[in-house]
């Protein structure tokens, strides 16, 4: 089978059940030799190395332009084999395996000694994830050793959420991308740290931190909301944390609260960018759509309806740039349950933001 190249990076688009077969083992056969293979995941896509390999994951490191403190999350396809890669496994991670994994959860446990320092950025604990994309499981079992990936994105930019972003970014750095279309969550997995007890969340996802409270019985520590900025002081309990992230090239302003004040200050912000000739693009719901007349809207979906938003949000992010405006005008949501990681994205790829001052009017709180 001749795989279609782009830039010298094989594009791995299965057909057929026999042409999903003769990927996976090439993809698999990659993996085992030190190569680098960007895979679909339900979340995003992985940019996929050996975790036990120092050279190869030191090429995801580089592929990326990613900082070498800022550690990777390792992939397994068992509960079991990826327990094995811990020092030591309290109960509360047992428990919240059997409910979240294989899925969009990622846990922080003490590192075994197997796992080389560069996977985990010289920290002594991993991250742990058991993926529930039947081609991710797949994969790993065939290559037959754990995979570190981060997601397949140029370091800062939108993570991807389909074969051709990873290809936009990547293409002629990696060996190979698995084509396995649209990514079902469309954010990166809820990462919750098990070193402390209560355990904390330092990563808002699909599986909310009332889900893990439900689960635990217990009280989850809120940390995602430290660090938003790079000048932010104090201990980084997750490097990834303090990085600009998820930005798409156009400066982005986001416009937080609800309603008509809300709707009301989006509208002063575009004319303003509009006046001063700026190609404007909006990010918009359902809900106001019909509000703004600027020539490039992107529509992320109902207000009411988060998992359609979630899918979207790097989609939209993407598709502004390529429309080429030169400044996005983006609502924000309510940020409950769902909508929390994705205020935590929009907040992160936001050069500027406006939040409600509680007095009726509105002001900056970043930039
Ligand atoms: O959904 C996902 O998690 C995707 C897919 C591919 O699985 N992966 C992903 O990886 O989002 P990445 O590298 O983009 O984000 C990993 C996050 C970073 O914020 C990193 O700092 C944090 O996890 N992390 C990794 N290891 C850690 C550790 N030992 N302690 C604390 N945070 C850690
Ligand atoms: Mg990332």
């Amino acid at each position: 089978m001749q795989w279609p190249q782009v830039r010298g990076t094989l594009l791995l688009s299965p057909h057929s059940d026999r042409l999903e077969e003769k990927a996976l083992m090439l993809a698999a056969s990659f993996l085992r030799e030190g190569k680098l293979v960007a895979f679909p995941t339900e979340t995003v896509y992985g940019l996929g190395a050996n975790a036990l390999n120092p050279l190869a994951v030191s090429q995801i490191f580089k592929a990326k332009g990613r900082p070498a403190d800022n550690p990777l999350i390792v992939h397994i396809a068992g509960i079991e084999q990826a327990f094995a890669l811990a020092r030591e496994v309290p109960p509360e991670a047992r428990l919240l395996a059997r409910y979240f994994w294989p899925g969009p959860l990622t846990m922080v446990l003490p590192k075994h000694q197997n796992i080389p320092n560069i996977t985990t950025a010289g920290l002594s604990s991993v991250a742990l994830r058991v993926p529930s994309h039947p081609l991710a499981l797949r994969l790993i079992r065939e290559a037959g050793i754990p995979i570190a990936a981060p997601s397949a994105n140029i370091s800062g930019s939108p993570s991807p959420t389909t074969a051709a972003h990873v290809l936009a970014d990547l293409a002629g750095h990696i060996d190979a991308v698995l084509d396995g279309g649209h990514c079902s969550v469309g954010l990166e997995s809820t990462v919750v740290s098990l070193l402390s007890s209560p355990p904390a969340l330092l990563r808002p996802g699909w599986v909310t931190r009332g889900m893990l409270e439900d689960i635990l019985k217990k009280k989850v520590m809120d940390f995602s909301a430290l660090h938003m900025d790079e000048q932010s002081p104090g201990p980084v309990l997750s490097p990834g944390m303090k990085y600009r992230h998820y930005a798409p090239q156009a400066p982005l302003f986001l416009v937080e609260g609800e309603g008509e004040p809300q709707r009301r200050q989006l509208m002063a912000l575009a004319e303003g960018f509009v006046m001063q000739g700026r190609r404007l693009g909006l990010l918009l719901f359902e809900e106001s759509k019909s509000y703004f007349s600027a020539p490039v809207k992107v529509v992320l979906g109902s207000r009411s309806d988060p998992a359609a938003v979630a899918r979207r949000l790097f989609y939209a992010l993407r598709k502004l740039d390529f429309l080429g405006v030169d400044v996005i005008v983006a609502e924000g949501l309510e940020e409950k349950d769902l909508g929390k990681a994705i205020m935590n994205r929009l907040r992160k790829a936001a050069l500027k933001i406006m939040r409600p001052d509680g007095k009726g009017g509105f002001l900056w709180v970043k930039g």
